[in-house]
């Protein structure tokens, strides 16, 4: 075991566990920040999907050593305070989940693209958000909300 200081969601937080631990065990099991979702574990469906100091990554590929050094991990429970990031509010306008278990994934994968390009065209939208898995199929309903999130003139969060 051993101790180590992670920034989460503005918060320090210090977790004690196995070396080598993956960052989605320790966001999950140990903080209880279940928004981020435990799908293929092997780095393939984008389910996991967190941001490092604004770039988004996959949390199951992570081992918590990695990130004790005062980089900024961001979840999904970090995005908003009362879910208004214009994401989740156009994620809500345009009724993108069905089940919603890939959803949190989507949803900081495409912050990650409104932060760089706030106005991307669709083929960019398609390209960026390429390899986020969605069993249930809402690929339409992604775009269309990410669309509808750029057109709004709030800034995007940090
Ligand atoms: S659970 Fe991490 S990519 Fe699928
Ligand atoms: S909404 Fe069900 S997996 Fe995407």
């Amino acid at each position: 075991m051993a101790t180590f200081q992670l920034d989460i969601n503005n918060s320090k937080h210090k977790v004690e566990v196995n070396e080598g631990t993956s960052l989605l065990w320790v966001l999950r099991e140990h903080l209880g920040l279940t928004g981020t979702k435990y799908s293929c574990g092997i780095g393939q469906c984008g389910a996991c999907m967190v941001h490092i100091d604004n770039q988004p990554v996959r949390a199951c590929l992570l081992q918590v050593d990695n990130y004790a050094d005062g980089q900024k991990i961001k979840t999904i429970e970090g995005l908003s305070q009362n879910g208004d990031h214009p994401l989740q509010k156009a994620w809500i306008e345009a009724q993108a989940p069905q089940c919603g278990y890939c959803q949190s994934g989507q949803i900081m994968q495409a912050v990650g693209l409104l932060e760089t390009n706030p106005n991307p065209t669709r083929e960019e939208i398609k390209a960026h958000m390429n390899g986020i898995l969605c069993r249930c199929g809402t690929y339409l309903r992604i775009i269309k909300a990410i669309e509808l999130a750029a057109k709004t003139p709030t800034s995007i969060e940090k």
